[in-house]
């Protein structure tokens, strides 16, 4: 995948399926040619160089695709697609929702749902997978656990790959359905106070809304960890070059101050020691109490699911959207498809 000098659009890779393209595929990508809003053939692979443009464009889709879903449940806008869902680690809501935005669409899926049943196991490439599977499908959508996986797949075929999270790097559609809801929730994306809690060194829903939420103007971020699990220093040097403040808390009280508290799982998976994980899970833990006391319109989200990052008594606060977050995955996901499908 070559990178756009122009800017842009490099996150989303750039494969157009030019040499299977019928005469009014041609003529509309000849149309959009330039068009930084042409996501047709496009991959999403990484938040890190989304533009607040492109962002506003997907969240815009993402709100039609929930009005759609309104009045018709179950569109034939991807009638005529199948879209490979190659889910190599575990997941439930990130490939569930991917799954009901296919049928609400009207496209149909292929699962893989267990990375033992595929032929990764028996040591296939990541690459080889993706060009067998490109015979197969209009679009894939793959989680697996090496950094970088997603883009291997996207650069050895032309059909649009989507990173449903990619080990401890990135998970982008993630991050925009936790920009569509704060976007609901707080009514902007603008000049707010993010706080992340928890496991920042491996999760990559922090990763991934770190930069998402970048372009807005963050008035400030605020990293609350253990020692040992701090948002990597690229990010956060990232972060600085681009003007956004960012703080790292030992402690939550501050992030209880933020507009948004973003509480994370310590990821389990991701230790080679179990000593290591049994020494730090549990370090940070939100109740109802600690909400109560916090800024008093503060949003609670997670991406999860939860181990003990949250007490249940905080699930029936106003503040509590990590439930309303997860349902808004399905929107987004629809626009997503519907967008790289060039349906939107
Ligand atoms: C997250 C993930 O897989 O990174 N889950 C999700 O997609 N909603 C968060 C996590 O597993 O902790």
């Amino acid at each position: 995948m070559e990178k756009n000098p122009e800017g842009g659009l490099i996150w989303l890779g750039g494969h157009i399926a030019v040499d299977v393209m019928s005469i009014e595929d041609v003529e509309i990508h000849e149309k959009m040619k330039g068009n930084p809003m042409n996501f047709q053939g496009k991959d999403i692979l990484s938040a890190e160089n989304m533009t607040q443009e492109e962002i506003l464009e997907i969240l815009r889709q993402s709100a039609e695709m929930e009005n759609l879903c309104k009045t018709r449940p179950v569109s034939d806008l991807l009638a005529d697609k199948v879209v490979a869902l190659l889910f190599l680690e575990p997941s439930t809501r990130t490939r569930l929702s991917f799954e009901t935005a296919v049928k609400r669409l009207g496209a149909k899926a292929i699962t893989v749902s267990d990375a033992k049943t595929s032929s990764t196991a028996k040591g296939e490439t990541l690459a080889d997978t993706a060009r067998t599977v490109e015979g197969y499908v209009d679009c894939i959508v793959v989680r697996q656990p090496m950094i970088g996986g997603a883009k291997v797949m996207a650069d050895a075929v032309k059909i649009p790959v989507i990173n449903g999270g990619d080990g401890a790097g990135q998970h982008p559609t993630q991050a925009l359905l936790d920009l569509y809801t704060i976007q609901k929730e707080r009514g902007t994306l603008e000049g707010l106070k993010l706080a992340m809690v928890g496991d920042l060194k491996f999760g990559r829903t922090v990763h991934s809304l770190t930069y998402a939420l970048a372009p807005f103007k963050p008035k400030e971020y605020i990293f609350c960890s253990p020692a040992a699990l701090e948002m990597p220093e690229h990010i956060v040097a990232d972060m600085v070059e681009k003007g956004v403040p960012c703080k790292i808390a030992a402690s939550m009280d501050e992030a209880l101050q933020a507009d948004v508290i973003y509480m994370t799982r310590i990821q389990k998976e991701r230790f080679t020691d179990a000593a290591e994980y049994e020494k730090l899970k549990g370090s940070f833990i939100l109740n109802r109490r600690l909400v109560e006391k916090g800024k008093k319109d503060i949003t609670v989200m997670h991406p999860l699911p939860r181990v003990d990052e949250i007490t249940v008594d905080v699930d029936d606060l106003p503040s509590a959207a990590y439930f309303r977050q997860a349902h808004n995955g399905v929107f987004v996901r629809m626009a997503l498809l519907a967008l790289v499908m060039g349906r939107a």
